[in-house]
């Protein structure tokens, strides 16, 4: 079968006179200038409630940007009532007609969405317009193009077939709903996880995180205006354990995808199988979950390739993503140089309002964040086997401020180099750089996750030794570069331990989690 034949979205410069630059402007300032209601989305309806929640920008939380509609057990179910009531249609439908609705999905986000989804992006979860811009418009239509692309492929597969009979497989979608629960810190990632689904036939119910419901929100209308039908996607804002209570116990429940923390993630998966025999079928779980993500360099390194890849890939989006790097092991016949040029870097980071499009560095998503990571950095302040060489100051009295902060740790074991922290925190031990092969098994053995590593080495014997020792150490694993910013299409993305199912997001090995093939063998 042949579709388009997909492209990774070109990133637009945002350069100051650029007209992308001057519509993101404008558009920033009008979301800025209203309150918006955000509705949930229950099949036809959009339903508002008494219990308004208020939106306001990290950097800027006494601005607010408007309420959304909180609901209860009663929106969870409605949801799942509509999901059910337009499964049969949608999965009767072409899948010729479902690939063009998301192809033109696509092309709303590539155009006349862009402003807006980077703009909602940036004023909402404060990311920077470059961030928001790799991320809400590129990756998403990445995402959306990519895997029609995948779906097709998956179609065409069929098994052979010996004379006087035809075999066929027919990928139908899953029996029941899919659950949807989405993060805060990638607006791509948020619009995937119920498309993936959907656009193999199924019907879901979408939870996004609530400091996401902004872009959310655009999301949806991006859906509608490419013409999903109603009911086929369904957004609801409920506390997560009632969302659970309804969704787990329902003889519907389909399949999770989720991308969140490795604590919620393990709950859900004990919560499913308490409930298992209420299902009709095993309920397909897919997951992508925390990160300790490494890099490691061998005494043969480029200092300044490393001291790049450290900056670049712990502070991006001020550390909020799955694969920043969070801590990293360094050659001591190295360090020095590297150390310097980490310093400079960091200088060189200017931290404030994404809106002003000159800061690299914005606030962390909200003040229980604020809060989880500032008590890291105390705790390296207060240890005496702990040294904070740049940053470690933080300041919530405008906004969710944390200065990128990088401490040196005498013991590879200190508590900022084996838990998730999920912000702009990187702790790096220095190691002997005879001990190479002893550094690899601390980065194997550090922390119970899986999901993204890097090694530095300008020699191919010590890459090879590095690949092999650290085989189950990250799911996405790069040479010599930072650990962050895959591509999809290019670098199928996910992990294995403590970090998820490794369905690889933007794959076809993805996709094929939400079809339950059913083999027919025709005889003649
Ligand atoms: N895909 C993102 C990255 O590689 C993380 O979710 O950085």
């Amino acid at each position: 079968y042949a579709v388009p034949v997909p492209e990774n979205e070109p990133v637009l410069s945002y350069a100051p006179g650029s007209p992308e630059k001057a519509e993101l402007k404008a558009e920033l300032k009008a979301m800025r200038g209203k309150k918006i209601d955000v509705p949930m989305y229950i099949g036809s309806e959009l339903v508002t409630t008494e219990n308004k929640k208020r939106m306001a920008p990290p950097h800027d939380h006494k601005h607010t940007l408007g309420h959304f509609n909180y609901g209860d057990a009663s929106h969870v179910e409605q949801a799942i009532n509509a999901a059910m009531g337009a499964k049969q249609a949608w999965a009767e439908l072409s899948w010729e007609h479902r690939a063009s609705i998301f192809l033109k999905a696509a092309d709303l986000v590539a155009g006349p969405y862009r402003a807006k989804i980077n703009a909602s992006t940036m004023l909402a979860q404060s990311k920077n317009p470059f961030q928001a811009e790799i991320d809400a418009a590129c990756e998403y239509i990445d995402f959306l193009k990519f895997n029609v692309d995948f779906m097709t492929q998956i179609y065409a597969e069929q098994p052979e077939s010996a004379p006087g009979m035809w075999n066929r497989l027919e990928h139908r979608p899953l029996e029941g709903f899919v659950f949807a629960l989405t993060p805060f810190n990638f607006t791509s990632i948020a619009g995937n996880l119920p498309a993936a689904p959907a656009m193999m036939g199924n019907t879901v119910v979408w939870k996004p995180a609530e400091s996401q419901v902004y872009s959310a929100q655009i999301l949806m209308e991006i859906f509608r205006e490419a013409g999903v039908p109603d009911g086929v996607i369904n957004m609801v804002y409920v506390d997560g354990p009632v969302a659970g209570e309804v969704v787990f116990n329902h003889k519907d429940f389909g399949g999770l995808h989720f991308t969140g923390s490795t604590g919620v993630f393990q709950h859900l998966w004990k919560t499913i199988g308490e409930n298992i025999s209420k299902y009709k079928s095993y309920p397909r779980i897919v997951g992508e979950t925390g990160g300790k993500d490494f890099i490691i360099a061998h005494k043969s390194a480029d200092a300044k390739a490393l001291a790049t890849a450290i900056t670049r890939g712990a502070f991006e989006f001020q550390g909020q993503k799955c694969s920043a790097a969070s801590r990293a092991y360094i050659p001591d016949n190295i360090w020095k140089e590297v150390k310097d040029y980490i310093i400079e870097d960091h200088k060189s980071i200017k931290m404030g309002s994404p809106e002003d499009f000159t800061n690299f560095f914005n606030a962390v998503i909200d003040e229980k964040a604020f809060d989880k990571i500032s008590k890291y950095i105390d705790a390296a302040k207060e240890s005496n086997m702990a040294e904070i060489i740049a940053g470690g100051n933080y300041d919530k009295s405008e906004g969710y401020f944390i200065q990128p902060t990088i401490i040196v740790a005498k013991d590879p074991m200190f508590t900022t180099m084996c838990e998730e922290i999920f912000g702009p925190v990187i702790t790096i031990y220095v190691y002997q750089a005879e001990r190479f092969e002893e550094a690899l098994e601390l980065v194997d053995s550090t922390s119970p996750y899986a999901l993204t590593g890097a090694i530095f080495s300008q020699d191919r014997y010590a890459i090879e030794l590095a690949t092999k020792k650290l085989v189950n150490a990250a799911g996405n694993f790069y040479i010599n570069d930072k650990p962050t910013g895959a591509v999809v299409g290019q670098q199928p993305f996910g992990g294995s331990r403590a970090s998820g199912t490794n369905d690889k997001a933007g794959s076809m090995l993805n996709l094929l989690r939400w079809v339950s093939p059913r083999t027919i063998k025709e005889t003649f």
